[in-house]
């Protein structure tokens, strides 16, 4: 098992948080899920769903090692619809039947992806991540966030990113061919 999974997620396409995965995605290959393509239910307490995505997704997620969370800061947060696949992650936290497939996330490495207008990563972003891959036994294995107060400037970017490519490249396994597609 040799392959990464991103997640990605941003109000819009082609905006500094996608510019910057298909940059990385040119030295990093990892099949890329756009979470708006997808219908995925908000968590509720009866975890009782209409038929939608997650279900396809976590098993996609299952096959692979490497898992990169990847969302623009919107106030200090992932965006909705990342959110909203988190909270439902606690589905199989509750679920007997589904148990299993919790405890294999603790196998898996995580990263994250990100862009902000601030010079730093916001704290509250980072331990929000911190937090919740320590709950699933998730290797927090590295976050890159590139600073993006007037719009993303690929040139300028390539040494940060190098950079943490390098700092990675004995974390992650990523033999698998980049592409973008649905579940
Ligand atoms: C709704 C919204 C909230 C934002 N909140 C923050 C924030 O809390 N901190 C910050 O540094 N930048 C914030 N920004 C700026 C974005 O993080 C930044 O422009 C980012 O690169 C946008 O990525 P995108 O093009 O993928 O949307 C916010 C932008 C929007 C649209």
């Amino acid at each position: 098992m040799n392959s990464t999974i991103a997640l990605f997620s941003s109000a819009r396409q082609n905006g500094n948080t996608d510019k910057l995965l298909q940059q990385i995605n040119t030295q990093w290959p990892m099949e890329v899920i756009d979470l708006e393509s997808l219908t995925i239910s908000t968590y509720n307490y009866e975890n009782k769903y209409q038929t939608d995505d997650f279900y396809a997704l976590i098993d996609k997620i299952l096959q692979c090692e490497n898992i990169v969370f990847v969302s623009p800061v919107y106030w200090s947060a992932v965006t909705p619809l990342m959110k909203n696949f988190i909270d439902r992650l606690c589905e199989l936290l509750d679920e007997p039947n589904l148990k299993h497939k919790a405890k294999q996330l603790k196998a898996k490495q995580a990263f994250v992806i990100t862009t902000s207008a601030s010079l730093e990563v916001s704290s509250t972003f980072a331990n929000f991540f911190k937090e919740l891959f320590r709950y699933f036994g998730m290797k927090f294995s590295g976050l890159l966030h590139i600073y993006c107060r007037e719009g993303y400037d690929g040139e300028n970017n390539d040494a940060q990113i190098n950079e943490f490519l390098a700092k990675i490249s004995g974390e992650r396994n990523s033999f698998s061919k980049g592409s973008r597609k649905n579940v």
